[in-house]
């Protein structure tokens, strides 16, 4: 029987809105709370130490900025698929976040007043992109853990690879997982649960993502009988470094840098004139592919085509005290050094704006269970989410759900009992695992399927390539029957968590094609060769996904517009 452990609240994922969520509970409770915080990697590890370029937030509403504006960029960023509710929330809660990170001591960038600095971003029509150099998720995660340490009422379970989300009776009930360390398969009984676990690009394999961010809980909750709400709208960032697909902040051209073609033309002129290289990501990714595929990359052996991102303008003061990482990256991994010469970059997976889906408190249809962050689908992103505004929604939505949890534990009841039949299962399935026999590998599969979501569910998409993909990812499914877990001994088995990654990253593959093969429309980053256009008529609507003992079964629900009428989306 596996060791069992409680805890009032279980935060599964370290990361921005973990730990924003973590703080905001001990902080509500008076630190009178006993939280466990789990996280498949060690705490300042979590892929959100990854993010480089800023944070939004309306911080100076007498100088022309407005929360009405920034809604609005928002609103229209997303091609009018986000809810208008969620956005309104979200921000009016930003500047308080930013003020709040500032008193727990973050050491944002200051401008030549001394006041908080912001640059610009991509499709936001003022400058409020707050920044800590270009490690601003580093700093945020920092000040985050600094500040949580203050309360001292949390345990870590680091290294802690979670299997199922345990529900019982219809309400949350624990966790069921392996302690990499020791191998020992642990519960964690709990009153309520935050899943926090960040996205799935490594659905990909050219990606900006961690190698840790599999979706592991996109894809449990799923399991657990959680619809995902718009996983068809994957995002690709418009400067993944080539080859490794290293993100290159949007910093750099928030700061003036320029994306050219091979004849040195700024090819941003064509697609986007009034916001050239700062259009939002959806927009500068197709004018790259299209410039691409129309021969005005640079071309590589590989098929990673890329082009250029100019920097050399700025200045070597300007980008070593505004860019300092992204200098400190390219001299490292592609010996080219930003103050002399162009960055080779292309369109590269970055961002999942579909999850588990919630509603405007970030609570889910399970009692008992929240999700925050990239994770959750509350519908802020709605097809295409602005850059900038993910640290901000893992702040927003981990202060939101933290106190949303805070306020219910009181009414929550007794841990429930853990379901035996549950757990039961997946000690059946794990041995299974290590009972697999064939010739197949499992790395070999992981790969297939990386170059699958490449090469036919990219910035551009078509039907019978949807289609392909759909049948190639069913037979990964089942060519992985046969992929062999070599590895049978206990301490720290990856082994055996490849394998049940690449269960997750299956599941969520499979949603993202049916989603993205049924939406026949074109809409922020779902464009479809076969339906160029956005048709308001039929494809209004979220996408939901649900899992059965067969395919998965999509439905459908309405978008809330009670402020903008969606109109022609033009930059
Ligand atoms: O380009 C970046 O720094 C990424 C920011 C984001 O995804 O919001």
């Amino acid at each position: 029987m596996a060791q069992s452990l409680t805890h009032d609240v279980l935060i599964l994922g370290a990361g921005l809105a973990g730990l924003r969520a973590a703080v905001e509970i001990s902080h509500r409770l008076d630190g009178k709370v006993d939280i466990g915080i789990v996280s498949k990697v060690q705490l300042m590890r979590a892929h959100s130490v990854c993010a480089e370029g800023g944070t939004s937030a309306v911080l100076r509403p007498d100088e022309g900025d407005s929360l009405e504006l920034h809604a609005w960029d928002t609103v229209k960023g997303s091609d009018f698929l986000a809810d208008q509710d969620v956005v309104r929330r979200f921000v009016a809660a930003m500047p308080n976040e930013i003020r709040l990170l500032d008193h727990w001591g973050i050491p944002w960038t200051r401008d030549e007043h001394g006041l908080i600095a912001q640059r610009p971003f991509g499709g936001h029509s003022y400058p409020r992109a707050t920044l800590a150099a270009d490690k601003t998720g580093f700093f945020e995660m920092q000040t985050l853990y600094d500040e949580l340490l203050r309360y001292k009422c949390f345990a870590r379970y680091d290294e802690f690879f979670v299997t199922d989300i345990l529900v019982e009776d219809g309400g949350f009930a624990g966790l069921l997982g392996i302690h990499a360390p020791s191998g020992e398969t642990v519960t964690l009984r709990g009153k309520a649960l935050l899943i926090a676990t960040g996205g799935g690009g490594t659905l990909y394999g050219f990606t900006t993502y961690s190698e840790t961010v599999t979706g592991d809980g996109m894809a449990m909750a799923y399991r657990a009988g959680l619809p995902l709400e718009d996983m068809e709208f994957l995002q690709f960032h418009p400067t993944g470094l080539v080859p490794s697909g290293i993100l290159i902040t949007e910093a750099c051209r928030g700061e003036g840098g320029y994306l050219k073609n091979t004849l040195g033309e700024r090819f941003m002129q064509k697609y986007a004139p009034s916001k050239m290289e700062l259009a939002p990501r959806d927009m500068v990714s197709r004018a790259e592919m299209t410039e691409i595929l129309e021969g005005r990359g640079f071309p590589q052996p590989d098929g990673l085509d890329y082009l250029h991102l100019d920097l050399t303008h700025l200045g070597a003061e300007r980008i070593n005290t505004r860019l300092p990482l992204i200098r400190e990256v390219c001299i490292k991994f592609v010996g080219v050094d930003p103050i002399t010469q162009p960055i080779p970059i292309r369109p590269v997976a970055h961002y999942s704006m579909g999850g588990v889906e919630t509603n405007i408190d970030g609570l889910t249809r399970i009692p008992g269970i929240w999700a925050a962050g990239e994770v959750a689908c509350v519908s802020l992103h709605g097809g295409n989410r602005l850059g900038a505004n993910s640290t901000a929604e893992c702040l927003a939505w981990g202060g939101i759900t933290g106190g949303e949890i805070a306020r219910a534990l009181p009414s929550l009841g007794a841990p429930r009992p853990l379901p035996a039949a549950q757990i039961t299962a997946r000690a059946a399935a794990i041995d299974a695992l290590f009972k697999r026999q064939g010739t197949e590998n499992l790395y070999e599969l992981r790969r297939d399927l990386r170059t699958t979501m490449d090469r036919y569910v990219g910035v551009y998409r078509k039907g019978p390539e949807l289609c392909k993909a759909l049948d190639t990812i069913r037979t990964i499914r089942e060519r992985s029957l046969h992929a062999p877990v070599n590895d049978k001994s206990a301490v720290y088995n990856s082994n055996l968590f490849h394998a049940l990654e690449l269960e997750n990253l299956l599941d969520l593959a499979e949603v993202t094609v049916m989603g993205a093969v049924a939406r026949e429309e074109s809409r922020g980053a779902h464009a479809r060769r076969d339906f160029s256009t956005r048709d308001d008529e039929k494809w209004l609507k979220h996408t939901l996904a649900w899992k059965t003992e067969g395919n998965p079964r999509l439905d459908y629900k309405a978008v809330t517009i009670d402020t903008w009428k969606p109109v022609e989306r033009k930059y």
